[in-house]
């Protein structure tokens, strides 16, 4: 037997008891009559002592060789410590060791297996199975166990069936490109993998499953950020027989259900915003609603005076910053520098501060005002103290820019507190969206989405304006989840597929297989898709994924530890059919 114990396990109640514990050093402190060795395992860290008074001396050597990461086995008694550590819950205990077997000697770990460590990122990802002995890692990992035997338990209460749908498909549309897989028994040919398990849901519900749910790994070839990997996992659902007031319950329920079991937190019903509202008030689809900072819009009291910036944009719109009148002239221009960076792209900012007497003192006061400025604070809702930051342009640029400085500043101002939490339904997105660069349409959340209730027709005259059956999930400023009511019609999806511009070749060739399945009794359906990797990030009080997957890849989508991707050999290209003859 490797162990009776695991290395979090013993206490004072256990002195006197003989034990077996195995783990890995994680440091050796030797006096030379004394020798102190941190074994950790998954579960904790005991303190062994081997002390030449009471220790062989075959073994005080053996402990004087043990080093850093060593696997080892010992065998002793429990004794009570003579300094206590009230920090450890075994501290006040250690184990006089009586055998120690070397399991498996280490090499020198390339970082130090700390709670801090002095390893970088390439480093850490490269020994990533270093990396996840150490606490913080380890940790993130347990608690995206804990949330997604959360969500099972859950969803399987609720009467959602787990099924595995394939991962050898053809391309299922969800906004990015493909990941690709050649057919060796079908040369020329290749499967795609899913962007999500959208079609395969949809055709569960016509098969009459009723209720199905999956955690599942979506695959996307798209730039990545700190919240997006090329292979993520989704809380993946779908339900017959509903419309978006059952979803959005549902889901509510799931989610509510989480931050109770995982957080101890309760939240109140969430909060329903419409699309255009959220673009108004935070220039956002995903706004954090956790601090205020709602955009003011100011075209009507900024653009009749002599200050062509602001009389030639589309909208002028601005912040209050509370209590922000503080900030020195310095920390303003720093700010204006910020807007301008080219990530953010605005050309300039004009501020305004609100006086504590009532007063305003702008940075335009040339061409406004005292009454001019008034009427910003009041459109922006600020107050005695406060700053007003404006910007000014083309409508979409500029709500996506103040958005930009509202989130930095409540990065640095502190007020995105992470146990904090917001969640919000945003409702009503358009259905379609004008690609700028070609002119086409293309479908907001994806083309199996359906139109509200009575505006297909307008898919013809103002394909623009129509609205989408389709909701997302915002927790925190974050797209935790997005669903939608479906098509469940042949001659909709049909009318749909034209709009996105497939011909009807094109249309049947892609999803002939879902709209022939439509015209055999398809029920009502919808559904929503979570992100896992975003949920749990969340709910850990973090943004960046990447620090909850076990083995992630880097920013330009590599696995630095197994190094993929990776050439293929000649053979295997040729059995692919993929070796090119280049001929010089
Ligand atoms: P959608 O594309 O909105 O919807 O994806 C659902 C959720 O998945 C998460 N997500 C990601 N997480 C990490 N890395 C990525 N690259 C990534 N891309 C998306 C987000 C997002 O809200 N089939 C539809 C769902 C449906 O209609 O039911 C879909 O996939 O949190």
């Amino acid at each position: 037997m490797y162990r009776t114990h695991t290395n979090g396990q013993l206490r004072a109640q256990d002195i006197q008891q003989e034990v077996t514990l195995s783990g890995w050093v994680q440091k050796t402190r030797d006096k030379g009559f004394m020798v102190w060795v941190d074994l950790r395992d998954r579960y904790g860290v005991t303190q062994l002592i081997f002390d030449a008074q009471r220790t062989e001396k075959s073994m005080m050597e053996q402990a004087q060789k043990l080093g850093r990461e060593f696997v080892i086995q010992v065998s002793g008694t429990v004794i009570e410590r003579e300094s206590k550590n009230p920090n450890m819950p075994t501290g006040d205990i250690e184990i006089l060791v009586s055998k120690v077997t070397i399991l498996n000697a280490s090499l020198t770990p390339p970082f130090t297996i700390e709670d801090t460590t002095d390893g970088g990122e390439d480093l850490r990802m490269k020994y990533r199975y270093l990396d996840i002995r150490r606490n913080p890692v380890r940790e993130n990992l347990l608690f995206r166990h804990k949330v997604s035997m959360a969500v099972r338990n859950y969803l399987s209460e609720q009467g959602f069936v787990d099924v595995e749908t394939p991962y050898l498909i053809k391309s299922t549309p969800e906004g990015a490109r493909d990941f690709v897989v050649p057919s060796r028994m079908n040369q020329g040919q290749f499967y795609a993998l899913p962007q999500s398990p959208q079609t395969f849901k949809q055709l569960l519900m016509v098969g009459g499953l009723d209720k199905y749910f999956q955690i599942v790994k979506c695959f996307r070839d798209e730039d990545l950020r700190a919240d997006r990997q090329p292979e993520f996992t989704q809380i993946d659902c779908e339900m017959a027989f509903v419309e978006q007031e059952d979803i959005l319950n549902t889901f509510e329920g799931l989610t509510r259900h989480l931050l109770k079991e995982i957080k101890g937190v309760e939240v109140g019903a969430f909060p329903r915003m419409q699309y255009d509202d959220a673009m108004r008030l935070y220039g956002n689809d995903k706004p954090d609603i956790r601090f205020g900072m709602e955009f003011g819009e100011l075209n009507q009291v900024a653009k009749h005076k002599e200050f062509n910036v602001f009389n030639t944009a589309e909208l002028v719109v601005g912040i209050a910053v509370s209590g922000a009148n503080s900030f020195t002239r310095k920390e303003i221009d720093k700010l204006i520098d910020w807007v301008r960076r080219p990530q953010v792209g605005a050309l300039g900012m004009v501020y305004c501060r609100c006086n504590d007497d009532g007063s305003f003192k702008s940075s335009v006061d040339k061409f406004y005002d005292q009454e001019d400025l008034a009427k910003w604070a009041e459109a922006t809702g600020a107050k005695p103290g406060d700053l007003i930051f404006v910007l000014s342009g083309q409508t979409n640029k500029v709500r996506a820019q103040l958005s930009a400085l509202r989130m930095e500043l409540a990065e640095r101002l502190s007020l995105r507190k992470p146990d904090e939490f917001a969640p919000l339904w945003v409702v009503d997105f358009p259905l379609l969206e004008l690609d700028e660069q070609t002119g086409n349409y293309h479908a907001m959340h994806h083309p199996f989405t359906s139109p509200k209730p009575g505006q297909l027709e307008l898919l013809e005259t103002a394909p623009g304006k129509v609205k989408a059956n389709a909701y997302d999930l915002v927790l925190n400023g974050n797209e935790i989840g997005g669903g939608s009511i479906r098509i469940h019609d042949k001659q909709t999806q049909a009318i749909m597929l034209k709009h996105l511009g497939f011909s009807e070749q094109e249309a049947k060739e892609q999803f002939g297989f879902l709209m022939d399945a439509f015209e055999y009794g398809a029920p009502p359906h919808g559904g929503i898709a979570f992100g896992l990797d975003r949920l749990v990030a969340i709910l850990g009080g973090q943004e960046t994924i990447r620090d909850f997957i076990a083995f992630p890849k880097n920013n330009s989508g590599r696995d630095v530890m197994i190094d993929a991707p990776a050439p293929l050999d000649d053979t295997q290209l040729t059995e692919l059919h993929l070796k090119l003859d280049i001929q010089e």
